[in-house]
Protein backbone atom coordinates (compact mmCIF):
# COMPACT_ATOMS: atom_id res chain seq x y z
CA UNK A 1 0.00 0.00 0.00
CA UNK A 2 1.22 3.45 -1.09
CA UNK A 3 1.92 5.29 2.08
CA UNK A 4 -0.33 8.39 3.03
CA UNK A 5 0.23 11.91 1.84
CA UNK A 6 -1.39 14.55 3.70
CA UNK A 7 -1.60 18.26 3.93
CA UNK A 8 -3.09 20.64 5.91
CA UNK A 9 -7.11 20.55 5.44
CA UNK A 10 -8.84 22.85 2.52
CA UNK A 11 -9.02 26.38 2.88
CA UNK A 12 -6.37 26.66 5.80
CA UNK A 13 -2.52 27.05 6.34
CA UNK A 14 0.29 26.19 8.55
CA UNK A 15 2.20 29.72 9.84
CA UNK A 16 5.50 28.13 9.84
CA UNK A 17 8.82 30.27 10.86
CA UNK A 18 9.73 32.92 9.76
CA UNK A 19 6.21 34.05 9.25
CA UNK A 20 5.27 33.01 12.61
CA UNK A 21 7.81 35.29 13.88
CA UNK A 22 5.90 37.80 12.30
CA UNK A 23 2.40 36.76 13.62
CA UNK A 24 3.52 36.38 17.20
CA UNK A 25 5.07 40.20 16.78
CA UNK A 26 1.76 41.33 15.83
CA UNK A 27 -0.46 39.71 18.45
CA UNK A 28 2.09 41.28 20.52
CA UNK A 29 1.87 44.91 19.19
CA UNK A 30 -2.11 44.46 19.59
CA UNK A 31 -1.84 43.19 22.80
CA UNK A 32 0.23 46.17 23.60
CA UNK A 33 -2.15 48.87 22.31
CA UNK A 34 -5.19 46.88 23.99
CA UNK A 35 -3.40 46.91 27.62
CA UNK A 36 -2.89 50.67 27.55
CA UNK A 37 -6.14 50.90 26.78
CA UNK A 38 -7.75 49.01 29.67
CA UNK A 39 -8.34 45.82 27.61
CA UNK A 40 -8.02 42.36 29.37
CA UNK A 41 -7.21 39.47 27.63
CA UNK A 42 -10.42 36.53 27.05
CA UNK A 43 -9.74 32.97 25.86
CA UNK A 44 -13.50 31.90 25.18
CA UNK A 45 -13.66 27.84 23.70
CA UNK A 46 -13.57 27.65 20.48
CA UNK A 47 -16.80 25.79 20.01
CA UNK A 48 -20.40 26.87 21.17
CA UNK A 49 -23.46 25.86 21.75
CA UNK A 50 -25.01 26.54 18.12
CA UNK A 51 -27.65 28.38 19.19
CA UNK A 52 -25.12 30.59 20.58
CA UNK A 53 -24.12 31.64 17.04
CA UNK A 54 -28.14 31.19 15.65
CA UNK A 55 -28.71 34.01 17.80
CA UNK A 56 -26.19 36.30 15.90
CA UNK A 57 -27.30 36.28 12.65
CA UNK A 58 -29.98 33.56 11.20
CA UNK A 59 -29.87 35.33 7.66
CA UNK A 60 -26.58 35.70 7.18
CA UNK A 61 -24.70 33.28 5.19
CA UNK A 62 -21.65 33.30 7.91
CA UNK A 63 -24.35 31.40 10.60
CA UNK A 64 -26.92 29.47 7.70
CA UNK A 65 -24.32 28.63 5.24
CA UNK A 66 -20.60 28.35 6.27
CA UNK A 67 -20.82 26.53 9.93
CA UNK A 68 -18.77 24.29 10.96
CA UNK A 69 -21.67 22.90 12.99
CA UNK A 70 -21.98 19.10 14.25
CA UNK A 71 -23.16 16.77 17.10
CA UNK A 72 -20.80 15.74 19.90
CA UNK A 73 -20.83 12.28 21.52
CA UNK A 74 -22.96 13.50 24.08
CA UNK A 75 -25.63 14.41 21.36
CA UNK A 76 -25.09 18.28 21.75
CA UNK A 77 -25.03 20.23 18.47
CA UNK A 78 -22.00 22.56 19.21
CA UNK A 79 -20.96 24.85 16.28
CA UNK A 80 -16.73 25.97 15.57
CA UNK A 81 -16.78 29.93 16.32
CA UNK A 82 -17.53 31.50 12.69
CA UNK A 83 -16.28 34.70 14.78
CA UNK A 84 -15.58 36.26 18.07
CA UNK A 85 -18.10 38.24 18.89
CA UNK A 86 -21.14 35.92 19.98
CA UNK A 87 -18.76 34.14 22.19
CA UNK A 88 -17.23 36.70 24.14
CA UNK A 89 -20.87 38.44 24.89
CA UNK A 90 -22.33 34.86 25.60
CA UNK A 91 -19.34 34.97 28.39
CA UNK A 92 -20.58 38.59 29.16
CA UNK A 93 -24.13 37.28 29.77
CA UNK A 94 -22.92 34.28 31.88
CA UNK A 95 -20.10 35.85 34.30
CA UNK A 96 -22.23 39.26 34.56
CA UNK A 97 -18.75 41.12 35.14
CA UNK A 98 -19.45 44.65 37.43
CA UNK A 99 -17.02 46.87 35.76
CA UNK A 100 -18.24 48.85 33.27
CA UNK A 101 -17.50 49.30 30.21
CA UNK A 102 -15.84 45.58 30.79
CA UNK A 103 -13.44 45.83 28.03
CA UNK A 104 -12.17 42.66 26.34
CA UNK A 105 -9.27 41.78 23.84
CA UNK A 106 -9.07 38.45 22.13
CA UNK A 107 -6.72 36.83 19.56
CA UNK A 108 -8.11 33.78 18.30
CA UNK A 109 -9.21 31.37 15.27
CA UNK A 110 -12.51 31.70 13.25
CA UNK A 111 -13.95 28.53 10.81
CA UNK A 112 -15.89 29.66 7.95
CA UNK A 113 -16.77 26.76 5.15
CA UNK A 114 -16.20 29.73 2.70
CA UNK A 115 -14.90 29.28 -0.98
CA UNK A 116 -11.12 29.80 -0.72
CA UNK A 117 -9.25 32.10 -2.09
CA UNK A 118 -6.24 34.60 -1.18
CA UNK A 119 -7.09 36.30 1.86
CA UNK A 120 -10.13 34.12 2.19
CA UNK A 121 -9.81 30.77 4.32
CA UNK A 122 -11.79 27.84 6.25
CA UNK A 123 -10.08 29.21 9.20
CA UNK A 124 -8.41 32.58 9.69
CA UNK A 125 -7.62 34.17 12.99
CA UNK A 126 -9.11 37.66 14.26
CA UNK A 127 -7.56 40.40 16.87
CA UNK A 128 -10.29 42.01 18.07
CA UNK A 129 -12.12 44.06 21.29
CA UNK A 130 -15.47 44.18 22.08
CA UNK A 131 -16.66 46.64 25.50
CA UNK A 132 -19.78 45.62 26.68
CA UNK A 133 -21.86 48.58 29.08
CA UNK A 134 -21.90 51.46 27.55
CA UNK A 135 -23.48 53.47 24.92
CA UNK A 136 -21.48 56.10 24.86
CA UNK A 137 -20.51 56.97 21.17
CA UNK A 138 -17.02 57.85 22.60
CA UNK A 139 -16.28 54.56 23.55
CA UNK A 140 -17.01 53.65 19.34
CA UNK A 141 -14.71 56.50 18.89
CA UNK A 142 -12.02 54.62 21.46
CA UNK A 143 -12.27 50.96 19.76
CA UNK A 144 -12.21 52.47 16.16
CA UNK A 145 -8.63 54.66 17.41
CA UNK A 146 -7.51 51.29 19.05
CA UNK A 147 -7.82 50.07 15.32
CA UNK A 148 -6.75 52.72 13.15
CA UNK A 149 -3.70 53.05 15.53
CA UNK A 150 -2.58 49.01 15.23
CA UNK A 151 -2.43 49.75 11.28
CA UNK A 152 -0.42 53.04 12.06
CA UNK A 153 1.81 51.36 14.08
CA UNK A 154 2.67 48.62 11.47
CA UNK A 155 3.45 51.16 9.21
CA UNK A 156 0.43 50.47 6.55
CA UNK A 157 -0.86 54.02 4.99
CA UNK A 158 -2.64 53.35 2.01
CA UNK A 159 -6.08 52.35 4.37
CA UNK A 160 -9.36 53.68 4.08
CA UNK A 161 -12.05 53.74 6.91
CA UNK A 162 -16.00 53.28 5.95
CA UNK A 163 -18.55 54.22 8.45
CA UNK A 164 -22.17 54.19 8.69
CA UNK A 165 -25.22 53.64 11.09
CA UNK A 166 -27.46 51.44 11.41
CA UNK A 167 -29.87 53.15 13.91
CA UNK A 168 -31.59 51.53 16.74
CA UNK A 169 -32.95 48.48 16.54
CA UNK A 170 -36.60 50.33 15.42
CA UNK A 171 -34.56 52.50 13.19
CA UNK A 172 -32.70 49.56 11.47
CA UNK A 173 -36.07 47.15 11.63
CA UNK A 174 -37.74 50.37 9.75
CA UNK A 175 -35.13 50.90 6.92
CA UNK A 176 -35.03 46.90 6.57
CA UNK A 177 -38.68 46.73 5.34
CA UNK A 178 -38.98 50.10 3.38
CA UNK A 179 -35.65 49.04 1.75
CA UNK A 180 -36.92 45.45 1.06
CA UNK A 181 -40.24 47.02 -0.74
CA UNK A 182 -37.44 49.38 -2.99
CA UNK A 183 -35.86 46.53 -3.96
CA UNK A 184 -39.39 44.45 -4.83
CA UNK A 185 -40.13 47.13 -6.86
CA UNK A 186 -37.02 46.60 -8.69
CA UNK A 187 -36.09 42.80 -8.47
CA UNK A 188 -36.02 42.12 -12.25
CA UNK A 189 -33.22 44.76 -12.51
CA UNK A 190 -30.86 42.78 -10.13
CA UNK A 191 -28.74 40.19 -10.73
CA UNK A 192 -29.82 37.25 -10.78
CA UNK A 193 -28.12 35.16 -8.47
CA UNK A 194 -28.98 38.43 -5.72
CA UNK A 195 -32.67 38.24 -5.82
CA UNK A 196 -33.68 35.72 -3.59
CA UNK A 197 -31.89 37.47 -0.94
CA UNK A 198 -34.12 40.66 -1.20
CA UNK A 199 -36.71 37.89 1.10
CA UNK A 200 -34.37 36.73 3.31
CA UNK A 201 -32.29 39.83 4.36
CA UNK A 202 -33.09 42.86 1.65
CA UNK A 203 -29.72 44.81 3.62
CA UNK A 204 -27.37 42.01 2.41
CA UNK A 205 -28.30 43.21 -1.02
CA UNK A 206 -26.57 46.46 -0.49
CA UNK A 207 -23.31 44.76 0.26
CA UNK A 208 -23.21 42.66 -3.13
CA UNK A 209 -20.51 42.98 -5.54
CA UNK A 210 -22.15 42.61 -8.91
CA UNK A 211 -22.04 45.28 -11.12
CA UNK A 212 -25.86 44.68 -12.28
CA UNK A 213 -26.91 44.70 -8.76
CA UNK A 214 -24.34 47.82 -7.37
CA UNK A 215 -25.69 49.73 -10.38
CA UNK A 216 -29.19 49.62 -9.15
CA UNK A 217 -28.66 49.66 -5.75
CA UNK A 218 -26.30 52.67 -5.91
CA UNK A 219 -29.86 54.71 -5.89
CA UNK A 220 -31.17 52.97 -2.47
CA UNK A 221 -32.60 54.59 -0.17
CA UNK A 222 -30.03 55.15 2.87
CA UNK A 223 -29.86 54.33 6.01
CA UNK A 224 -28.26 57.49 7.33
CA UNK A 225 -31.25 59.83 6.00
CA UNK A 226 -34.18 56.95 8.15
CA UNK A 227 -32.68 57.49 11.37
CA UNK A 228 -34.54 58.81 14.26
CA UNK A 229 -33.06 62.63 16.17
CA UNK A 230 -31.45 59.62 19.09
CA UNK A 231 -29.51 57.95 16.20
CA UNK A 232 -28.88 60.69 14.51
CA UNK A 233 -27.13 62.04 17.55
CA UNK A 234 -25.32 59.42 18.13
CA UNK A 235 -23.62 58.90 14.88
CA UNK A 236 -22.62 62.82 14.88
CA UNK A 237 -20.68 62.45 18.19
CA UNK A 238 -19.00 59.53 16.58
CA UNK A 239 -17.65 61.31 13.68
CA UNK A 240 -17.38 64.34 15.70
CA UNK A 241 -14.88 62.51 18.01
CA UNK A 242 -12.84 61.17 14.64
CA UNK A 243 -12.25 64.25 13.16
CA UNK A 244 -11.02 65.24 17.12
CA UNK A 245 -8.62 62.40 17.05
CA UNK A 246 -7.38 63.17 12.85
CA UNK A 247 -8.74 59.81 12.14
CA UNK A 248 -9.74 60.17 8.37
CA UNK A 249 -12.97 58.75 7.24
CA UNK A 250 -15.82 58.13 4.71
CA UNK A 251 -19.36 57.93 4.93
CA UNK A 252 -20.67 54.32 2.92
CA UNK A 253 -24.30 54.06 3.13
CA UNK A 254 -24.30 50.53 1.63
CA UNK A 255 -21.48 49.45 4.56
CA UNK A 256 -24.12 46.58 5.91
CA UNK A 257 -21.47 44.30 7.03
CA UNK A 258 -21.98 40.19 7.18
CA UNK A 259 -23.89 39.99 10.66
CA UNK A 260 -27.22 40.64 11.98
CA UNK A 261 -26.53 42.13 15.10
CA UNK A 262 -25.44 45.74 14.03
CA UNK A 263 -27.09 48.67 15.65
CA UNK A 264 -26.15 52.23 15.23
CA UNK A 265 -21.97 52.25 14.18
CA UNK A 266 -20.49 49.91 11.73
CA UNK A 267 -17.12 50.61 10.14
CA UNK A 268 -14.57 48.88 7.94
CA UNK A 269 -11.34 49.28 7.34
CA UNK A 270 -9.58 48.34 4.11
CA UNK A 271 -6.28 48.21 2.40
CA UNK A 272 -5.66 49.77 -0.81
CA UNK A 273 -2.83 47.66 -1.78
CA UNK A 274 -5.28 44.51 -1.40
CA UNK A 275 -7.70 42.80 -4.17
CA UNK A 276 -11.12 44.35 -3.33
CA UNK A 277 -12.74 41.60 -2.58
CA UNK A 278 -10.30 40.46 0.29
CA UNK A 279 -9.58 43.94 1.41
CA UNK A 280 -11.37 43.95 4.43
CA UNK A 281 -8.89 44.19 6.93
CA UNK A 282 -11.14 44.53 9.71
CA UNK A 283 -14.54 45.71 10.78
CA UNK A 284 -16.94 46.35 13.62
CA UNK A 285 -20.11 48.20 15.46
CA UNK A 286 -22.32 48.58 17.90
CA UNK A 287 -24.69 45.21 19.06
CA UNK A 288 -26.58 47.26 21.49
CA UNK A 289 -29.19 44.10 21.27
CA UNK A 290 -26.57 40.91 21.87
CA UNK A 291 -26.41 40.41 25.41
CA UNK A 292 -30.46 40.51 25.42
CA UNK A 293 -30.61 37.97 22.58
CA UNK A 294 -28.25 35.70 24.25
CA UNK A 295 -30.28 36.07 27.53
CA UNK A 296 -28.61 38.32 29.41
CA UNK A 297 -29.84 41.66 30.89
CA UNK A 298 -30.15 44.18 27.81
CA UNK A 299 -26.09 45.99 27.43
CA UNK A 300 -25.01 47.77 25.09
CA UNK A 301 -21.91 46.45 23.20
CA UNK A 302 -18.98 47.73 20.89
CA UNK A 303 -16.48 45.91 18.95
CA UNK A 304 -14.21 45.32 16.18
CA UNK A 305 -12.49 42.38 14.49
CA UNK A 306 -9.64 42.35 12.38
CA UNK A 307 -8.31 39.32 9.76
CA UNK A 308 -4.32 38.45 11.21
CA UNK A 309 -3.94 36.86 7.79
CA UNK A 310 -5.30 39.75 5.56
CA UNK A 311 -3.78 42.69 8.20
CA UNK A 312 0.06 40.77 7.01
CA UNK A 313 -1.30 40.78 3.27
CA UNK A 314 -1.76 44.06 3.59
CA UNK A 315 1.86 45.10 4.77
CA UNK A 316 3.66 42.61 2.14
CA UNK A 317 1.71 44.53 -0.26
CA UNK A 318 2.52 47.75 1.28
CA UNK A 319 6.12 46.30 2.16
CA UNK A 320 5.67 47.57 5.56
CA UNK A 321 6.50 45.06 9.10
CA UNK A 322 8.59 42.71 7.93
CA UNK A 323 9.21 39.04 9.91
CA UNK A 324 11.77 39.79 12.36
CA UNK A 325 14.99 38.16 11.83
CA UNK A 326 14.99 34.89 13.34
CA UNK A 327 19.07 34.51 14.69
CA UNK A 328 20.51 33.30 17.73
CA UNK A 329 23.26 35.24 19.93
CA UNK A 330 26.12 32.62 20.08
CA UNK A 331 26.42 29.31 18.65
CA UNK A 332 28.17 26.60 20.59
CA UNK A 333 30.31 24.10 18.65
CA UNK A 334 31.98 21.07 20.30
CA UNK A 335 34.10 18.55 18.52
CA UNK A 336 34.50 16.81 21.61
CA UNK A 337 31.51 14.66 22.64
CA UNK A 338 28.53 17.04 22.36
CA UNK A 339 28.72 17.18 27.07
CA UNK A 340 29.74 20.91 26.71
CA UNK A 341 27.97 22.12 23.90
CA UNK A 342 25.09 20.38 25.96
CA UNK A 343 25.61 22.00 29.29
CA UNK A 344 27.04 25.92 27.86
CA UNK A 345 23.65 26.42 25.72
CA UNK A 346 21.98 25.24 28.86
CA UNK A 347 23.64 28.10 31.04
CA UNK A 348 23.59 30.48 28.65
CA UNK A 349 20.32 30.36 28.02
CA UNK A 350 19.75 30.57 31.52
CA UNK A 351 21.67 33.41 31.69
CA UNK A 352 19.02 35.44 29.15
CA UNK A 353 21.25 34.48 25.78
CA UNK A 354 19.57 33.06 22.92
CA UNK A 355 22.25 30.13 22.33
CA UNK A 356 21.72 26.80 19.80
CA UNK A 357 24.21 24.38 18.92
CA UNK A 358 24.37 21.29 16.23
CA UNK A 359 23.60 17.67 16.97
CA UNK A 360 24.67 14.35 15.38
CA UNK A 361 28.17 14.82 16.54
CA UNK A 362 28.86 16.70 13.32
CA UNK A 363 32.25 16.88 12.40
CA UNK A 364 33.83 21.08 13.00
CA UNK A 365 33.51 22.35 9.72
CA UNK A 366 29.59 21.21 9.77
CA UNK A 367 29.28 22.62 12.93
CA UNK A 368 30.94 25.90 11.33
CA UNK A 369 28.34 25.84 8.97
CA UNK A 370 25.59 25.85 11.17
CA UNK A 371 26.67 28.70 13.55
CA UNK A 372 27.27 30.87 10.53
CA UNK A 373 23.69 30.12 8.88
CA UNK A 374 22.20 30.66 12.35
CA UNK A 375 22.75 34.37 12.67
CA UNK A 376 24.60 34.30 16.06
CA UNK A 377 27.25 36.89 16.36
CA UNK A 378 29.60 34.56 17.90
CA UNK A 379 30.84 30.94 18.08
CA UNK A 380 32.10 29.36 21.23
CA UNK A 381 33.94 26.64 20.23
CA UNK A 382 35.28 23.43 22.72
CA UNK A 383 37.60 21.08 21.31
CA UNK A 384 40.43 19.09 23.33
CA UNK A 385 43.00 21.86 23.81
CA UNK A 386 39.94 24.37 25.22
CA UNK A 387 38.71 20.68 27.42
CA UNK A 388 41.79 20.11 29.26
CA UNK A 389 42.23 23.99 30.33
CA UNK A 390 38.93 24.52 31.32
CA UNK A 391 38.31 27.47 28.61
CA UNK A 392 36.78 27.91 25.46
CA UNK A 393 37.59 30.01 22.34
CA UNK A 394 34.95 32.60 21.24
CA UNK A 395 35.51 33.70 17.95
CA UNK A 396 33.82 36.30 15.70
CA UNK A 397 31.57 35.43 13.21
CA UNK A 398 30.23 38.39 11.09
CA UNK A 399 32.82 40.96 11.31
CA UNK A 400 36.44 39.88 11.48
CA UNK A 401 38.21 36.35 12.64
CA UNK A 402 39.00 37.82 15.92
CA UNK A 403 39.09 35.02 18.45
CA UNK A 404 40.25 34.51 22.42
CA UNK A 405 40.17 32.49 25.11
CA UNK A 406 38.27 32.42 27.69
CA UNK A 407 37.69 30.39 30.93
CA UNK A 408 34.24 28.52 31.00
CA UNK A 409 33.54 30.46 34.70
CA UNK A 410 33.69 33.76 32.66
CA UNK A 411 31.75 33.10 29.79
CA UNK A 412 28.46 34.40 30.14
CA UNK A 413 29.88 37.86 31.44
CA UNK A 414 32.51 38.02 28.52
CA UNK A 415 29.82 37.38 26.16
CA UNK A 416 27.41 39.99 28.00
CA UNK A 417 29.70 42.68 27.78
CA UNK A 418 30.54 41.72 23.72
CA UNK A 419 27.18 41.33 22.30
P1 LIG B 1 -16.22 40.16 10.06
O1 LIG B 1 -16.25 41.38 9.20
O2 LIG B 1 -17.04 39.01 9.65
O3 LIG B 1 -16.66 40.65 11.50
O4 LIG B 1 -14.73 39.68 10.23
C1 LIG B 1 -13.74 40.58 10.72
C2 LIG B 1 -12.48 40.49 9.88
O5 LIG B 1 -12.00 39.14 9.88
C3 LIG B 1 -12.66 40.81 8.40
O6 LIG B 1 -12.58 42.21 8.20
C4 LIG B 1 -11.45 40.11 7.79
O7 LIG B 1 -10.28 40.88 7.98
C5 LIG B 1 -11.34 38.86 8.64
N1 LIG B 1 -11.98 37.70 8.01
C6 LIG B 1 -13.29 37.36 8.03
N2 LIG B 1 -13.50 36.21 7.33
C7 LIG B 1 -12.30 35.81 6.87
C8 LIG B 1 -11.84 34.69 6.09
N3 LIG B 1 -12.67 33.74 5.67
N4 LIG B 1 -10.52 34.60 5.81
C9 LIG B 1 -9.64 35.56 6.25
N5 LIG B 1 -10.02 36.61 6.99
C10 LIG B 1 -11.32 36.76 7.30
C11 LIG B 1 -16.70 39.86 12.60
O8 LIG B 1 -16.32 38.73 12.64
C12 LIG B 1 -17.21 40.59 13.82
N6 LIG B 1 -17.18 39.65 14.96
C13 LIG B 1 -16.41 41.84 14.11
C14 LIG B 1 -16.91 42.56 15.33
C15 LIG B 1 -16.37 42.53 16.55
N7 LIG B 1 -18.00 43.30 15.36
C16 LIG B 1 -18.16 43.74 16.59
N8 LIG B 1 -17.20 43.26 17.34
Amino acid sequence: MASPSFSAPKGTRDVLPAESGRWAALIARFATLADRAGYGLVVSPMFEDLDVFRRVGDATDIVTKEMYDFVDKGGRHVALRPEGTASVVRAYVQHRPTDHPWKAWYAAPNFRYERPQAGRYRQHHQLGVEALGSADPDLDVEVIALQAELYRSLGLTRVDLLVNSMGTPADRAAYARALGAWLTDRIDDLDPADRATVEVNPMRVLDSKREQTRAVTAGAPRTIDSLSAEARAHFERVQEGLRDLGIDHRIEPRLVRGLDYYTHTTFEFQALALESAQNAIGGGGRYDGLAEALGGPATPGVGFGSGIERILLACDAEGVFPAPEHRVDVFVVDVVDGTHARRLTDELRRAGLRADRAFDGRSMKSQMKSADRSGAVVAVIVGDDEAAAGEVTVRELRDGTDQQRVPVGELVDHLRKRL
